[in-house]
């Protein structure tokens, strides 16, 4: 029988979650959150990352107005702003892809948390305002907002069925294999 490994296993369980109850957030977990954050690969090292941590509900209601998924931010009891510091940026492309591994990094561990989040990117038609807003200096550039917290009961899990289709088959993914 194949031996269960959790990495692989939280990989392929967790999905978007963009319904929460009302249960709070600790501290502890917010930091396990930001730490796994921090462990993300990026070029040089260059750590290109910095965040902003939202609970006020009055901030997470001026943050709902800035995109359609407003719902999901007023929701959620925590969410996390997600900035590119250009002061520790060496190559645009490879500063972005590092932020997306350190968002990953974070989803995961979320999920490894049994709490639920999802990543929010159609707010950066409107990261000055969200950069604004924050107070974040002009160094920073908003890259994605993650809204997180308990998953509504209902939103717990998919089963294999509705797992499947969710995802184009490897076959269409891999172009070249010699
Ligand atoms: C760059 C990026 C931007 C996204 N923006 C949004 C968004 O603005 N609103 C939203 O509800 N989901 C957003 N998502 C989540 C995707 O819709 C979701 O990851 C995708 O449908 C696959 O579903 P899964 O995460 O449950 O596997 C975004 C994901 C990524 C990677």
């Amino acid at each position: 029988m194949e031996k269960k490994n959790v990495v692989i296993e939280a990989i392929r369980m967790r999905r978007s979650i963009r319904k929460f109850d009302k249960r709070p957030i600790t501290d502890d977990e917010i930091n396990l959150i930001l730490e796994s954050a921090l462990w993300a690969p990026s070029g040089m090292n260059n750590q290109p990352w910095k965040f902003a941590i939202i609970r006020d509900p009055s901030l997470k209601e001026s943050l709902s107005t800035l995109t359609h998924y407003g719902s999901v931010i007023q929701e959620a009891p925590v969410c996390i702003a997600v900035f590119l510091d250009h002061t520790r940026s060496y190559d645009r492309t490879k500063d972005v892809q590092a932020i997306g591994a350190s968002i990953q990094n974070m989803l995961l561990t979320i999920h490894s948390l049994g709490l639920g989040g999802v990543w929010l990117g159609e707010i950066l038609k409107n990261k000055e305002k969200v950069a604004e807003l924050l107070g974040a200096g002009k160094e920073l550039e908003l890259m994605a907002v993650i809204a997180f917290g308990h998953p509504k009961e209902e939103m717990k899990g998919l089963g294999e069925r509705e797992r499947s289709g969710m995802r184009d088959p490897l076959g269409k993914k891999v172009f070249f294999n010699q």
